[in-house]
């Protein structure tokens, strides 16, 4: 029989990856693998070095970004489950992750759903306290996520915190920024973060803004708020009195008009759907009174690995009849203009601040009508759950509606259009004219200045997502 190899077993994907690329090289089946320390009365063998370093052989991405999560799963078998999938990838089944019900895939997907559970609860969960240092200001915040997942959270709170210096501290890691980047550094006990600071009242206030005594669960608010988190959570003092209250404020809430009835983008947006199952969820959406009149939602269109995502109004009446953005008129100028900028489909993903057609009714005729700021706001988890699965360089607002959603009202388009600024979803985020402004346009001046204006706006788009010098566009 042949004898088993004992690969070392660490935390992280880099450490994983070398060693399965080793096992890879040396034709190590899956079985003759054993991750961690030898034990009992085997004998050693370690994985053979190649002379040579030898390469990661091809796998799809979808893989690659699995297996960068699951090598944070807090339990051994992770290892094991990835190289058993990759060896499979890698030994005649390219497709395997297309097999849904395969246990191998559906074990992955396990590990991973439950790293990306994780991570979710961790950027939740963090809470900073003031640290008043030699050098000024510092924020720490010391958090036990179920598993070891600080370092896959650098860049997003590198993003979501680029105003200030922090630390983030757990048992098993701890991540630091100082204003320019951030790195890594050893796991940290929970003494060696502060307990209380004024920000405390602030969170206090937050939490008691946006509890919703309708939506009071017990059971699921312990599982979405577990209760080892809550000591480090300042607002969990306020939960016992919000209970109490909650039957007298559902009381007065009923009394009020309008509250939607059903499911609104909040309950349905969930952190472990991708985009598909992004794109399902949002026909079950209530969240505004649009979904009455309108056929159906109409959810974003294009690569999930698109570099670049266009965010629209709303859609139009052939948009709401066909079930997918930008399809009518407005679409087809969109699509010359990107054209004429020199981008191809596959390196855009559009999208609509709002997903329901909005319109008056006049004969037989649906008349486009401003989406309100009620839709914008009730849609927004919507369009940010599409910009985190994606993730592009570059988001594009074609028009006011697009930029008031993303990048709040003081955005004006003719003003600012142009010029590139980060946004939390993307680094580079630009707002440009509607591709409808031009077929809106009172003589055909305006309109000829408005095209230029797209696709000039989307030639630095396009720059910007491949990092490169801006290419000439013709203007008509
Ligand atoms: N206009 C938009 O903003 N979006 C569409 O999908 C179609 C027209």
């Amino acid at each position: 029989m042949a004898e088993i190899v004992f690969a070392p077993l660490q935390m992280g994907f880099s450490a994983w990856r070398d060693v399965a690329r080793d096992c890879l090289a040396a034709g190590l089946e899956p079985s003759r693998v054993e991750w961690g320390a030898p034990q009992g009365l085997f004998s050693a063998f370690g994985v053979p070095k190649p002379e040579a370093p030898a390469p990661m052989p091809t796998v799809p991405r979808r893989f690659m970004q699995v297996a960068r999560r699951v090598a944070h799963h807090r339990d051994d078998r992770r290892a094991s489950t990835l190289y058993r999938v990759l060896w499979r990838l890698t030994h005649g089944e390219p497709r395997l992750l297309e097999s849904a019900a395969d246990p191998d895939v559906v074990e992955l997907r396990t590990l991973d759903a439950q790293v990306r559970r994780s991570a979710h609860k961790t950027k939740a969960f963090v809470r900073f306290r003031k640290v008043e240092a030699e050098d000024g200001e510092h924020f720490v915040a010391w958090i036990q996520p179920d598993h070891p997942v600080l370092p896959l959270l650098g860049e997003f709170f590198a993003e979501r915190f680029s105003d200030m210096r922090w630390s983030i501290l757990s048992p098993d890691a701890s991540l630091h920024y100082d204003g320019k980047s951030w790195s890594l550094g050893p796991g940290r006990p929970r003494s060696a973060a502060p307990t209380h600071d004024e920000l405390e009242a602030l969170w206090k206030t937050y939490y008691r803004a946006i509890f919703n005594p309708a939506r009071v669960m017990v059971k699921a608010m312990t599982s979405e708020m577990p209760k080892r988190h809550w000591h480090t959570l300042p607002e969990t003092s306020e939960i016992p009195g919000l209970l109490a209250d909650s039957a007298r404020r559902v009381d007065a809430m009923l009394a009020m008009p309008s509250a939607p009835e059903g499911p609104t983008a909040h309950a349905l947006v969930s952190e472990l759907d991708d985009l598909a199952s992004l794109h399902e969820a949002l026909s079950s959406c209530r969240g505004c009174e649009l979904h009455e009149a309108a056929t159906a939602p109409v959810p974003g269109r294009g690569s999930p690995h698109a570099p670049i995502v266009l965010v629209g109004e709303q859609p139009g009446d052939l948009e709401d009849r066909a079930g997918r953005p930008f399809v009518g008129p407005a679409g087809r100028e969109l699509a010359q203009a990107l054209e004429a900028a020199g981008l191809s489909h596959d390196e855009v993903y559009l999208t609509n601040a709002v997903k329901h057609f909005s319109y008056a009714p006049s004969g037989k005729r649906r008349l486009h009508s401003k989406p309100r700021a009620t839709h914008i706001r009730a849609c927004r988890p919507w369009l940010l759950a599409e910009l985190e699965r994606i993730r592009p360089r570059v988001v594009v607002c074609l028009g006011a509606t697009a930029a008031r959603a993303l990048l709040g009202v003081e955005v004006r388009v003719m003003r600012d259009r142009g010029t590139p600024r980060a946004c939390a979803w993307a680094p580079h985020a630009l707002v440009t004219v509607h591709p409808a402004a031009a077929l809106r346009a009172k003589d055909a001046g305006r309109a000829a200045e408005l095209r230029a204006a797209l696709r000039s706006d989307l030639a630095r788009a396009r720059a910007l997502a491949r990092g490169a010098p801006e290419k000439e566009v013709e203007s008509s």
